[in-house]
């Protein structure tokens, strides 16, 4: 074990982040702040000459990829893109080698699952980190052989429980060691930390102010407190703490069957899809993904979850406090006054963006005391306002509309039906609202709003101007004096995405932008150790809107520069980009490439046929005749060593 404690001051951290920064001179500090995860460290030495760090970060300086999409992907001259970890590659020492004709449950439980999204790196010291990989879902076709049938459609009868097993053990999280090795990372492949958590079998606990309620109570759980598994992990974040957050996103899409006729929970379930009476592959193998069997199941989804990659024997909590929606992620920040603020979108159509502000305060001497900080705090929702004000809406049982007559009869209720409780307050409908990136200094807050083609005209509000919405755009929220915690931000629009080079589209790109550098459907964002914006893309099969595969793009958000793009890296055909994640150097860059062949394939030059294991778009990242395409983290350097992107 090679493990440093967060040992540094609360003050010198403050000092650190809001201009401080003389206090944290010296190789001593500097080797305490070793010990936080990248957010949460000082700006380097070259922002830190100036008063505002974010004002004035270093100018990109890459030479940009080009608009395309091939079968492989492509990153900035100068630059190396090592393929780190694929589906099936060992995770724990146990695991045995990858074999796609010959999956197992038991292989599958120890092995890099699917489709990797949000990755988080949380440091054990100057040269050992822990990777944390959300595995978000997976697709039957790409990953087992003959479920595709001569019309290119899913072929159920073809499908058998023991694929649903292996698949929900493909999905969860992979905790993963990891120690330098030059300006990059390698995998300790016999470190005892290395953990595989799935849907399947890893137990949970429900904890905060919904845990225990009869609504998440279950033939199985009687009690309200213990769930099997995670589902749909997409975004997600690190605390200040060191804990890793990984968000349930589109859970709906699990469940089948239909509630009971006149059953308490149906008008609840209307509002995230679900009961409708689909069909869930799952309940082959679970029978509680079907709610005529387990009516309560999806109550026990769609929160945070809480883990300690630390500590493999730990049990991963299910943070109710933070109330149930489609989370696509929780970035969080730690506020001047030392509570921790965290930010998530839900990823719907006329969903909401989200802020809960913990009660306690991050303690950085004693990390025990940080463990259960998520428990405790407040909920709210945004209200965009025309003349630029931000009013944040507490999601409080008993104030405003959130009371008995409507249905809430405790603070649980609200939590659980956390959509319906944001509409009552009346939170702004937005345009998919995905990742919801805070910079760890400057007080901005970054909010990617995917795309929204079902806005009609009379639907438009000041803060999603589009009706028709394809490419989506970045909203900048703007905490005053740099207080999160604040009732009422500013905002502003950063970004309206899309070709700006057609007028009908209404783009809004600083004129530098080059013909490659405009993108749509942004999704994550990170913030860089220059303070510099990145943002990843997800157009699904819309792609052909773009003409270039999904990718990465750095995105300029001060002076002359602001709203400046251009594109780093290209997923290969198929694909989507998620899960940036900056080495706490700055010097590698951890890229997660989603679906390789998967979406929009039909639209391929020369393909134009429905992708399957045996004859994908790609193969993508081995290329070799018989190994289907393989979701796969990257990881980039600079191969002078530098900073990622200059
Ligand atoms: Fe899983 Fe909203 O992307
Ligand atoms: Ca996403
Ligand atoms: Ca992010």
């Amino acid at each position: 074990m090679n493990e440093s404690r967060g040992n540094t001051s609360f003050e010198d951290v403050v000092g650190v982040r809001f201009g401080r920064r003389d206090a944290l001179r010296g190789a001593l500090a500097m080797a305490a702040l070793a010990a936080l995860p990248p957010a949460f460290r000082p700006a380097p030495a070259s922002a830190a000459a100036t008063t505002d760090a974010a004002a004035s970060p270093a100018p990109f300086a890459f030479e940009e990829v080009a608009h395309g999409v091939d079968e492989t992907h492509h990153v900035a001259p100068g630059y190396t893109a090592d393929v780190f970890l694929r589906w099936g590659d060992p995770v724990t020492p146990a695991a045995p080698p990858f074999d796609p004709r010959h999956q197992t449950v038991a292989a599958q439980e120890l092995q890099f699952g699917y489709n990797c999204d949000y990755i988080g790196f949380v440091p054990l010291s100057a040269d050992r980190g822990l990777l944390c990989v959300n595995h978000e879902y997976t697709i039957p076709t790409l990953m087992f052989p003959g479920l595709v049938d001569a019309e290119g459609q899913f072929n159920m009868d073809a499908y058998t429980p023991q694929m649903a097993d292996i698949e929900l053990a493909a999905h969860g999280v992979s905790v993963i060691e990891v120690q330098r090795k030059g300006a990059g990372w390698a995998i300790v492949p016999d470190s005892m930390r290395n953990r595989r958590i799935t849907a399947r079998s890893t137990p949970f606990l429900l904890t905060g102010p919904a845990a225990g309620h009869p609504r998440l109570q279950t033939k199985a759980d009687p009690k309200g407190r213990h769930v099997i598994g995670t589902i749909n992990n997409c975004a997600g974040g690190v605390t200040p703490w060191g804990t890793y957050l990984a968000g349930e996103e589109n859970f709906d899409g699990y469940f089948g069957g239909q509630l009971p006729e006149g059953h308490p929970e149906t008008r609840a379930y209307f509002d995230y899809g679900i009961g409708a009476g689909s069909v869930s592959r799952f309940a082959l193998i679970q029978k509680r993904f079907d709610v005529s069997h387990e009516p309560n199941e999806p109550n026990r989804f769609g929160w945070v979850v809480e883990i300690d990659p630390r500590n493999p024997m730990s049990t991963p909590k299910k943070r109710t406090a933070l109330g149930r929606f489609k989370h696509e992620g929780a970035e969080s920040v730690l506020n001047k006054d030392g509570r921790v603020v965290l930010y998530s979108g839900d990823d719907e159509t006329f969903q909401y963006i989200y802020r809960f502000v913990t009660k306690g305060r991050f303690d950085p001497s004693n990390r025990d005391a940080n463990m259960d900080l998520l428990d405790e705090g407040t909920l709210y929702a945004a209200r965009f306002d025309a003349d630029g004000t931000l009013h944040w809406l507490a999601l409080v049982h008993g104030s405003g509309p959130l009371t008995a007559a409507n249905g809430f009869d405790s603070q649980a209720d609200v939590l659980i039906e956390a959509r319906r409780a944001a509409t009552l307050l009346g939170a702004t409908p937005m345009d998919r609202p995905e990742d919801v990136q805070p910079h760890p200094t400057n007080g901005r807050v970054y909010a990617m709003l995917t795309n929204n083609t079902r806005r009609q005209d009379v639907e438009v509000n000041p803060a999603n101007p589009r009706a028709r919405n394809a490419f989506g755009h970045i909203v900048e929220m703007i905490a005053p004096d740099a207080d999160h915690t604040a009732d009422t931000f500013r905002w502003d629009i950063l970004l309206r995405c899309g070709d700006p080079a057609v007028a009908t589209v209404g783009a809004t790109y600083n004129p530098a932008t080059s013909a490659n550098g405009w993108f749509g459907s942004p999704d994550n964002g990170a913030i860089d150790m220059e303070g510099r914006l990145w943002v990843s893309t997800d157009q699904g099969s819309n792609w052909p809107l773009t003409g270039t595969a999904d990718g990465l793009y750095a995105v300029e958000t001060e002076g002359d520069g602001r709203a400046t793009s251009r594109m780093f890296f290209r997923v290969p055909v198929g694909a989507e980009m998620c899960g940036p994640c900056f080495a706490p150097d700055g010097r590698a860059l951890f890229l997660s490439v989603q679906h390789p062949g998967a979406d929009g394939t039909s639209s391929y030059p020369g393909f134009e046929r429905a992708s399957s294991f045996e004859d994908p778009a790609t193969r993508w990242p081995d290329f070799k005749p018989s190994t289907p395409p393989r979701p796969s983290v990257v990881l980039i350097t600079r191969n002078d060593g530098g900073r990622i992107g200059g």
